[in-house]
């Protein structure tokens, strides 16, 4: 049974920068009050990029896309799966998948989008690792792709101050060496309620509430007993140790339960790829993005073993152990 192995990497930023300065400006023109300080300590959040209101999910997916295929050194014409992560699609229909396969001229493979929130990626990077395993798919991209600043409620500042835009992409190909070696998903409907944009399209109106919402201490508690859980369980599923991880790429939702988690698996800081300073929770963008950055700086080279975990709305969380 073959691996699927990360032959490549990308991401895209949209190029405007809002400094928890400007946003705390912005804010207080509305008489909402916010500060870097409060941002920065509760957070670890510095800065976030904003996507033009003329940009879309798929644009920012189809960057990130050519990046990755750059990377690889391979044509879109030899993709034969697109899987999209996205909670902020462009259309209700078609997927945000086959709009990229569109922009890519790459037609005929599978393309579907796939909706875990913040654990998107990592619910669709599985998906594609099934799909190689199975000998459905030999070369396949796996995109989070996120314009999640279009449902922030920008009124409310417990919300508005924790989220950026940007998409991430790797290139997955069928090969005899090891790459994605376990994988781990679930899920909790139970806990819908905590993190949630309960909103939709009917009959032409927006029925229920378009925004996102979140109880965060809820949110912080459940993200890190079921992210250490799942760390423990993907492992033992893999037959490594934690201590054998060379890099913990976890969703960049906050610095505090990046901290939290890192020290309850014994994984220090130095082992730790942290970009939330910079993008804020992309949400099914972070994952992918983190990795691109920290691949690209050359802390994560060929040879390491990668635990990814992602957790979000749903209740979601997941993780994947990849050999580099
Ligand atoms: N600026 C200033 N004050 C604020 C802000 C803000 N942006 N937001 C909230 N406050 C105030 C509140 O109104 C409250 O004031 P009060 O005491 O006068 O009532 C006070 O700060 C404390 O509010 P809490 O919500 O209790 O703050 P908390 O310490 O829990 O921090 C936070 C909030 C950062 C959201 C925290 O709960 C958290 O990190 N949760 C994790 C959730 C998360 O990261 N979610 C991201 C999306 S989910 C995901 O990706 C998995």
């Amino acid at each position: 049974m073959p691996y699927a192995k990360i032959i490549g990497s990308g991401g895209y930023l949209p190029p405007r920068i809002v400094s928890n300065d400007d946003l705390a400006a912005d804010l207080a023109s509305r008489h909402i009050e916010t500060s870097d300080t409060w941002i920065r300590e509760r957070t670890g959040i510095r800065q976030r990029h904003i996507a033009d209101a003329d940009m879309t999910t798929s644009q920012l997916a189809t960057w990130a896309a050519q990046a990755a295929l750059e990377n690889a050194g391979i044509e879109a014409a030899e993709v034969d799966l697109i899987i999209v992560a996205t909670s902020t699609p462009d259309f209700v229909f078609p997927s945000t998948a086959c709009l990229v396969q569109a922009n890519l001229n790459a037609p005929g493979g599978a393309a579907f989008d796939v909706q875990a929130v913040c654990s998107g990626f990592v619910y669709a990077l599985a998906t594609a690792d099934a799909f190689i395993r199975a000998g459905r798919s030999k070369t396949a991209l796996v995109i989070g792709a996120e314009v999640f600043s279009s449902i922030l409620d920008w009124s409310d500042r417990g919300t508005c101050v924790l989220f950026g835009d940007g998409a991430g992409a790797v290139v997955l190909r069928a090969s005899e060496e090891p790459g994605i070696i376990a994988a781990q998903l679930n899920a909790d409907g139970r806990q819908m309620g905590i993190l949630c944009a309960a909103g939709n399209v009917s009959h032409g109106k927006v029925v229920g509430d378009p925004f996102l919402r979140m109880d965060g201490q809820a949110v912080f508690k459940l993200a890190v007993t079921s992210l250490t859980k799942s760390a423990h369980d993907v492992c033992d599923q893999a037959g490594v140790s934690l201590d054998d991880v060379n890099w913990l790429v976890p969703h960049q939702a906050n610095v505090r339960i990046i901290n939290f988690l890192g020290r309850r698996l014994g994984i220090g800081d130095d082992r730790v790829v942290i970009t939330v300073d910079q993008h804020a929770n992309t949400s099914a963008a972070s994952v992918p993005l983190a990795f691109d950055v920290a691949r690209r700086d050359g802390r994560i080279k060929a040879g390491d073993t990668v635990l990814m975990q992602g957790v979000g709305g749903g209740f979601t969380w997941g993780s994947i152990l990849v050999k580099i």
